[in-house]
């Protein structure tokens, strides 16, 4: 009988590609939330109670140019689209962390704000363990940016199609605007 002998090299080469096909897995648990399968995919799901206002975590990652953003569209759209608006010209590409699975949602509980040079997830709504924490993404979407989405949150008032908060309806934009939930370098996006 022959035993075949797994290099270690390729062996760990096996490793990393399943550990792409597996982004969740890759992501650090922390005592307050962890990544799970939810309705859209994986998200962000609550393991304690959130209070409004509370910071539910810091969305770490890489701040990268908007030329890099169109570069990751014709290698890895993924990555693409889960990049957030960091300021008037720059990103922030979360891939590796646990703000790559935050799912949207158009009646959320948290927000993405801008404190200081971190992008934050704060609750807006009180949430319990085993939620989902979700955001909207049109708070991060401005008007020079020109992704959409289908959305499929499942919210009676679902708006269908997610995209730059300057098409949000008026009383929403209205609602936003009072509550600070877009960031300054989103409303004076061109
Ligand atoms: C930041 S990632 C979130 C993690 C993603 N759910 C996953 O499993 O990798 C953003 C992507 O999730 C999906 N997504 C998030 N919220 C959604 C929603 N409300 N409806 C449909 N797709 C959604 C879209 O594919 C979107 O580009
Ligand atoms: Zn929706």
């Amino acid at each position: 009988m022959s035993l075949v002998r797994i290099q270690p090299r390729a062996f760990l080469i096996c490793l990393i590609r399943v550990a792409r096909l597996l982004p969740h897995m890759t992501v650090r648990k922390t005592p307050d939330i962890r990544v799970e399968p939810v309705r859209n995919g994986h998200g962000i799901v609550a393991l304690k109670a959130f209070r409004p206002g509370d910071l539910v975590c810091a969305i770490k990652g890489t701040i990268v140019s908007s030329d890099q953003v169109w570069k990751y569209w014709d290698t890895n759209p993924r990555m693409a689209a889960n990049c957030m608006r960091y300021d008037a010209d720059r990103y922030l590409n979360p891939e590796g962390e646990v703000g790559a699975f935050a799912n949207h949602s158009c009646q959320p509980n948290s927000f993405v704000l801008k404190e200081g040079r971190r992008l934050v997830i704060r609750a807006i709504k009180p949430i319990a363990a085993h939620d989902e924490v979700t955001h909207d993404y049109a708070t991060l979407i401005g008007a020079d940016d020109i992704w959409k989405m289908r959305c499929n949150c499942g919210e009676p008032r679902c708006r269908k199609t997610v995209q730059s908060f300057h098409k949000l309806p008026a009383g929403l934009l209205r609602k936003y605007k009072a509550l600070g939930a877009i960031p300054d370098f989103i409303l004076s996006t061109p």
